[in-house]
């Protein structure tokens, strides 16, 4: 079956095949990471905007980092340093971006259905870099990726959600003027450690999509341990939005080859 996609702004209308696609062609990217040199050719000439009106390290730099092994060149935007500050609004920024010929948008905002929003204003993919407590489908993604690996399969398996969820996985301190909760009695509640581990099968593994806080909702002896898959995580992202970013900016389909399969990586821009 061919799939195309317009934009990447959520995970939860995709259907399980098209889930699959993803991952699939997120594998040949994988590959090209255990590579001396990284980088090919495939998106040379394209560019790529990077457009975060929220703080992120792993999601900002791993899409930089793959836009840049597909040969893509990035525009950066960053919220604190912009003219966001002196007033401009979302959408006329990200107009002015547009006006500078970027091939795809990758967009982080704190207002859930920002860049559904944003999606419908511009010509170009969109995609959702975490839309606050909504959805954050390349993390998705890269999850799935690493419980695929690790387990052989993401079907059928228990998987324990851990956390306060209505702040996601993790505590989102950003998100928190008011704490529902204190530390102490999210340790007490949620937290992972070696303990409640223990309770889970014995080759569970442990994902934490990060930025972790350490001794709040897991401890450090578990996000270090032998069952933590958290920089495994990490790697995955990029393979995955090597994947996203080749497909919704070339609108490549299941049949063509892919681009880690017939080009050999090589060093040059
Ligand atoms: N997991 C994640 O989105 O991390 P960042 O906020 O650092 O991008």
């Amino acid at each position: 079956m061919t799939h195309r996609f317009r934009d990447l702004l959520a995970l939860e209308p995709l259907a399980a095949d098209e889930l699959s696609f993803l991952l699939d062609q997120s594998k040949p990217f994988q590959e090209i990471q255990q590579h001396p040199l990284k980088k090919l050719a495939t998106l040379r000439g394209k560019t790529v905007a990077l457009a975060f009106f929220e703080t992120s390290t792993r999601t900002r730099i791993s899409f930089g980092t793959a836009a840049s092994r597909l040969g893509a060149d990035t525009m950066n935007l960053q919220a604190e340093a912009s003219s966001l500050k002196k007033g401009e609004t979302l959408l006329d920024t990200v107009f002015n971006l547009n006006a500078m010929k970027p091939d795809c948008l990758v967009m982080r905002h704190a207002a859930s259905g920002a860049p559904h929003y944003v999606a419908r204003h511009l010509d170009i993919p969109v995609v959702n870099a975490g839309d606050g407590t909504h959805e954050h489908p390349s993390q998705g993604l890269l999850d799935a990726l690493t419980i695929r690996d690790r387990l052989g399969t993401i079907k059928n398996l228990n998987v324990t959600i851990l956390g306060d969820i209505l702040h996601m996985l993790r505590v989102q301190t950003e998100r928190l003027n008011d704490p529902p909760l204190s530390a102490g009695d999210y340790i007490l509640l949620y937290q992972l450690n070696h303990e409640r581990l223990r309770r889970a099968n014995r080759d569970a593994i442990v994902l934490h999509p990060g930025p972790i806080n350490r001794g709040i909702e897991i401890t450090p002896e578990v996000a270090d341990g032998p069952q933590s898959c958290v920089l495994e995580q990490v790697t995955n992202g990029v393979a995955v939005r090597m994947a996203i970013l080749y497909l919704l900016i070339s609108g490549a389909t299941e049949t063509d080859t892919h681009p880690a399969l017939e080009a050999k990586p090589h060093a040059s821009d």
